[in-house]
């Protein structure tokens, strides 16, 4: 336990959603995050109600997320439902009284994103924090402390990746008309760390493109398996993005950041291990296959970060992850990536 949690009551948290990550954030905070205690879950499945009550330890389990709401004995709702649904749960979240954590994104649509600052404005004594989990990974975060020390000058251009496996059982071609399409569901997190590592500049031009090259079932919803993009910021910097759903080694989520003294990679070579088989064919080593295996200690810092936060109250109430506005411009860039995708124009925001 750290400083900000030892001798606090731990946080009574309410998990929203047990699908496929969200098995693994209640998981998460049943087991490996000491300041929380996971008193309640809520799913309309009761396939994964079922799963709770196995493979949890006896939370409250609700199938309407209002009864979970009404709840006093939870603090704070942890959201992992699908996108559509974030800012209208976050919302009634606040009104309830509850701090809130909702995985990425905020909302597809900006309107919604502006909505749900709004509200929140309204309750500053509630935390309210979106789902960047790359902000904790270490790598990442080392990177971030080596440019604010200045080791690379002054940063001014970010490559960034989000590729994930081939899935040939087309789980994304199916979740495709409702997951905003490959930059506001892949690219997303890679605008998130652009703006994070240059200093959160406002993006002022857009461009992006994109192909299909193994999976013709995303065309019927404009979507692409592999696009590209360029986003200026104010002050002269700039991100390069690529996402992709083909990759036949596995997750590869990577960066570069570049800056006037020097430049930073971050998680290249995305190792399974630190075996290295040497063969025949050269040397090589596995890779982490899905986003899960990449970002599992991401997700538990995320996690442990967001209760002391909570935690620490007011003075030292300071959000280490991304706030509602930050998810906003992530939303903002993506919209107009996707916008750009369909026009085949420049977008200036
Ligand atoms: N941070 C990341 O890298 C990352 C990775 C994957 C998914 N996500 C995000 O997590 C969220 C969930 O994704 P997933 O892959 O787990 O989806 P999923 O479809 O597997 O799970 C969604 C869950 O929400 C539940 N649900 C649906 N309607 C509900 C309602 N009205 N009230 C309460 N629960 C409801 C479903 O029963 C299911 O348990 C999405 O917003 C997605 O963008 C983030």
């Amino acid at each position: 336990m750290n400083t900000a949690t030892a001798g606090a009551r731990r946080l009574r948290v309410g998990v929203v959603g047990l699908g496929r990550l969200g098995k693994r954030h209640a998981e998460n905070l049943a087991y490996r995050v000491p300041g929380a205690e996971l008193v309640a879950a809520c799913s309309p499945l009761e396939e994964e109600r079922a799963w709770a009550r196995e493979a949890l330890p006896e939370p409250r389990l609700y199938d309407d997320y209002a009864d979970l709401l009404a709840d006093r004995e939870v603090d704070a709702v942890w959201l992992v439902t699908p996108s559509s649904l974030h800012a209208q749960q976050i919302v009634d979240a606040l009104r309830a009284g509850k701090h809130v954590f909702c995985e990425k994104p905020l909302s597809l649509d900006l309107a919604e994103c502006e909505r749900v600052l709004a509200e929140a404005a309204r309750y500053p004594q509630l935390q309210a924090t979106i789902g960047f989990m790359r902000r904790f990974d270490p790598s990442y975060k080392d990177g971030f402390d080596k440019i604010a020390a200045g080791t690379i000058g002054r940063p001014f251009l970010v490559r960034s990746q989000t590729t994930d496996k081939n899935d040939t059982d087309g789980f994304f071609v199916r979740f495709a008309a409702t997951s905003g399409g490959i930059f506001l569901d892949c690219t997303v997190h890679d605008i998130d760390v652009a703006r994070w590592l240059l200093g959160k500049p406002r993006a002022t031009r857009v461009f992006a493109a994109g192909a299909v090259a193994l999976h013709e079932g995303l065309r019927e919803f404009g979507d692409v398996d592999n696009g590209v993009a360029i986003c200026e910021f104010e002050g002269g910097k700039l991100a390069m993005f690529y996402a992709s759903r083909t990759q036949a080694h596995g997750n590869d989520t990577h960066s570069e950041v570049i800056g006037t003294a020097g430049a930073l990679g971050i998680g290249h070579n995305p190792r399974a291990n630190r075996v290295e088989i040497y063969d025949a064919a050269g040397i090589r080593n596995e890779c982490t296959p899905s986003f899960f295996d990449r970002f599992e200690e991401a997700f538990l810092h995320e996690a442990r970060a967001f209760v002391a936060s909570v935690q620490g109250g007011a003075e030292s109430n300071v959000q280490a992850g991304a706030t509602l506005a930050d998810a906003l411009e992530a939303t903002r860039i993506g919209n107009a990536l996707r916008e750009s995708l369909q026009s085949g124009q420049a977008v200036t925001l």
